[in-house]
């Protein structure tokens, strides 16, 4: 099956609790995920990231998102993003061309 970003919207509702993603949105317990696909790691004026996830080399590319969404602990160890992961290959690949459609695209 094709990657549908509008099923990455649904998925998105994991994400809600902690982070907002519409332009100029607000942090909230997470950062604001606006435009964050190709970004570097912990760029959101204003939010206190943790040393781990600053600490990770390179950008917010396509293969880093996955990874990181499938385990943050093992992407950053010692991260403050308190989310076990999503494990379903579909639902991250949905959820990745969702998050590029907001803003980085
Ligand atoms: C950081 C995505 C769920 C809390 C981040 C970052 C991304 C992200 C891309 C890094 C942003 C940047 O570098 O500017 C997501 C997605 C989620 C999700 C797509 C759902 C699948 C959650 C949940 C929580 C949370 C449920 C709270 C329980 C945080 C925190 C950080 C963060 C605290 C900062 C991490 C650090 O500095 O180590 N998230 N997140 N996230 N997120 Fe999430």
């Amino acid at each position: 099956a094709t990657a549908d970003p509008a099923k990455g919207e649904a998925v998105f509702a994991k994400c809600k609790a902690c982070h907002t993603i519409e332009q100029g949105g607000a942090n909230g317990v997470g950062p604001n995920l606006w435009a964050s696909m190709g970004k570097p790691h912990g760029h959101v004026p204003g939010f206190a990231y943790s040393d781990a996830l600053k600490s990770v080399p390179g950008n917010w590319d396509w293969e880093g998102m996955d990874k990181w969404l499938a385990n943050p602990k093992k992407y950053a160890p010692g991260t403050k993003m308190s989310f076990a992961g999503l494990g379903n290959p579909e639902e991250r690949a949905a959820l990745l061309l969702y998050l590029n459609s907001m803003g980085s695209n």
